[in-house]
């Protein structure tokens, strides 16, 4: 099977520029909240990478990353929503102040997974910070400390996020063209 030479994007919603600027203001909230703290961020492998490099750049206070990979079963095996941890953190969170860092929000029932496995850890705090939060396909509440943008329900690609593993070094958030099987 043969890769499409150009992105099967649709339209641009938020450009590199729109995308760095809300990193930075995101990045200065977190430094003020979390000013004098130990703050650990934990990336969910793969779709963060991109954000968590780029906030944790563009903060002044100290802080540690970590990660963790999921695996998620599909619909198609009657098990939506279901999660498990495929990589687990390489260090304990007990007593830190932590991030869960995020590209998307959607249904919120792996941030909720993931938020109930670390809050087992007893760290001293814990919050989500999404890049983007798509609050229109909540299946359940979720307290999200930060987040970027607010989407509408169209499939996006880029900054991290892929179609089939594909367009997650798109420096910009685009919205896929409809059709292309998802
Ligand atoms: P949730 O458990 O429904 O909140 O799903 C979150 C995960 O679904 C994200 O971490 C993404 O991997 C994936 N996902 C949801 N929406 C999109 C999208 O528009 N583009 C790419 N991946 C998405
Ligand atoms: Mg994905």
């Amino acid at each position: 099977m043969s890769t499409p030479a150009t992105p099967p994007v649709e339209r641009v919603l938020f450009t590199e520029d729109q995308v760095h600027a809300r990193i930075r203001e995101t990045a200065a909230a977190i430094d003020e909240r979390y000013s004098g703290r130990d703050l650990k961020m934990i990336g969910v492998l793969k779709g963060s990478v991109y954000f968590l490099t780029a906030l944790t750049r563009a903060l002044t206070i100290p802080v540690k990353i970590d990660f963790l990979a999921i695996s998620s079963f599909s619909a198609a095996h009657g098990a939506h929503g279901l999660v498990r941890i495929a990589k687990d953190l390489d260090e304990p969170i007990e007593g830190e102040d932590v991030l869960l860092v995020e590209d998307i929000v959607d249904s919120g029932l792996t941030a909720r997974y993931l938020l109930q496995t670390l809050a087992g850890r007893a760290p001293n705090s814990l919050g989500i910070c999404t890049m983007l939060d798509r609050t229109s396909r909540r299946l359940v509440p979720l307290p999200i400390e930060f987040r970027c943008f607010e989407i509408p329900d169209h499939f996006v690609v880029g900054c991290g996020l892929d179609h089939k593993q594909r367009y997650r070094n798109l420096p910009y958030i685009a919205v896929l063209k409809p059709g292309v099987e998802r």
